[in-house]
């Protein structure tokens, strides 16, 4: 932050410093916005601090997390550890890598790194691998807070494990609420999926996890011309052990069921007789319910987090008969603000009490529209089309 702090600025510092003085002392973590998702830190080389995080999901500790850092210079000095003599000729980050963090790095990139040996980080963070997923957040006040608190930040998502990851401060209370003590509210998060995870140390090199850097975007770059998708979608799981330990487990998902339409589908009338039926739409393949109306009431209520309407009324039966609760979410056509407000649609309606959430699916598999059907497919119970 600028040393001439205008007094907007100065209320922020306060609370920085707080939050970073409890990464550096305290077990348990603290939550941070970035430009993907809310992470919830802690540092890195601290064993007691990491547990903290596995302990406030309830995520299996089988699963690794990835490593926040404010600059290069960080990076450099945690892939030197322990070498007596670091060579100033050669720089420790695989020249690989070099042009894909030219090119989006700070932004919502995760690379796998070899382990150094002896490691600076927790055991706990990688999960017993030999590589460690690393990344540098776009956000300012997350490279800020890890700049603060002096270590480099394992974060995952800041959600309780399963929900759907959470895009604005408000989200990771409603999961963690009495679990941390400390959330960094930057507003609502710009790109609102998770970051693109890639493996650069294989060949040839590959996507491990889709986001929100686009695989198009990776082939424009040199030496990447040839990566390919090494993640399996929900329809895939189960054939083969995943490379990326988090892809085994039920993700993002809401209490409602969640039907993703892949095509252009009806929902059978009879599967929604007195629930509360709702439909996010993404002007992607449409969805109708056989045989009935929509009557929406005048009012619409507006989730202020991320700027959704929720439009409120009912399904009606021959003769306008009211057979369900409707509740109706429209993210747009622009797949950039799909991403944007996903995850808050699924809580919200979770919160509005949706038994079902009929979903739009959306094409494009060389986009974020790719990560968008990732997360979409892995939070559905049921794929139609
Ligand atoms: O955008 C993001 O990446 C967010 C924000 C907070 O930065 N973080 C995030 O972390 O999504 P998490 O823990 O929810 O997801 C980490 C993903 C998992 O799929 C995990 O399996 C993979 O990265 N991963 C981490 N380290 C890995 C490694 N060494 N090898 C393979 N996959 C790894
Ligand atoms: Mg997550």
């Amino acid at each position: 932050l600028p040393a001439s702090t205008s007094a907007e600025t100065a209320s922020l510092v306060a609370p920085l410093h707080e939050a970073a003085a409890q990464l550096r002392n305290s077990a348990i973590p603290v939550a941070f916005p970035t430009e993907t998702v809310y992470g919830l830190g802690a540092d890195a080389t601290r064993s007691a601090a990491v547990r903290g995080i596995y302990a406030a999901k309830g995520r299996p500790s089988d699963n690794p997390l990835i490593v926040h850092i404010c600059d290069l210079e960080m990076l450099r000095s945690l892939l030197l550890h322990g070498s007596t003599t670091p060579s100033s000729a050669d720089d420790p980050i695989p020249a690989i890598y070099h042009p894909l963090i030219a090119r989006f790095w700070p932004g919502p990139l995760t690379i796998l790194l070899p382990l150094p040996v002896p490691s600076p980080l927790a055991p706990e963070v990688t999960a017993g691998l030999a590589t460690f997923g690393v990344r540098m957040p776009a956000s300012a006040l997350a490279r800020t807070l890890i700049k603060l608190a002096g270590a480099p930040l394992a974060a995952p998502s800041a959600n309780a494990s399963t929900r759907p990851s959470p895009t604005t401060a408000a989200h990771v209370l409603d999961d963690l609420a009495g679990r941390i003590e400390l959330v960094v509210d930057g507003g609502a998060c710009a790109v609102g999926v998770e970051s693109t995870v890639v493996d650069g140390l294989c060949a040839p090199a590959a996507v491990l996890r889709p986001g929100g850097v686009s695989m198009e975007a990776l082939r424009g770059v040199a030496g990447w011309e040839g990566v390919e998708r090494a993640y399996r979608d929900a329809a895939e799981v189960g054939k083969e052990a995943p490379r990326a330990p988090g892809m085994k487990y039920k993700h993002y998902s809401p209490r409602a069921r969640v039907v993703l339409f892949e095509a252009g589908a009806v929902a059978e009338g009879d599967v929604v007789a007195g629930k509360t039926v709702a439909v996010i739409r993404t002007g992607g393949w449409g969805v109708g319910v056989e045989g009935f109306g929509v009557e929406f009431d005048g009012g619409r209520r507006r989730e202020e987090g991320v700027g959704l309407d929720v439009r409120e009324g009912r399904l009606v039966g021959a003769e306008g008969t009211p057979v369900a609760t409707f509740l109706d979410v429209d993210l747009g056509r622009d797949i950039k603000g799909v991403a944007h407000g996903l995850f808050a649609a699924l809580r919200e309606l979770d919160r509005l009490g949706a038994d079902v959430i009929f979903v739009e699916g959306v094409n494009g598999e060389e986009d974020i529209a790719a990560a968008v059907m990732n997360r979409l497919r892995k939070a559905a119970s049921e794929i139609r089309g």
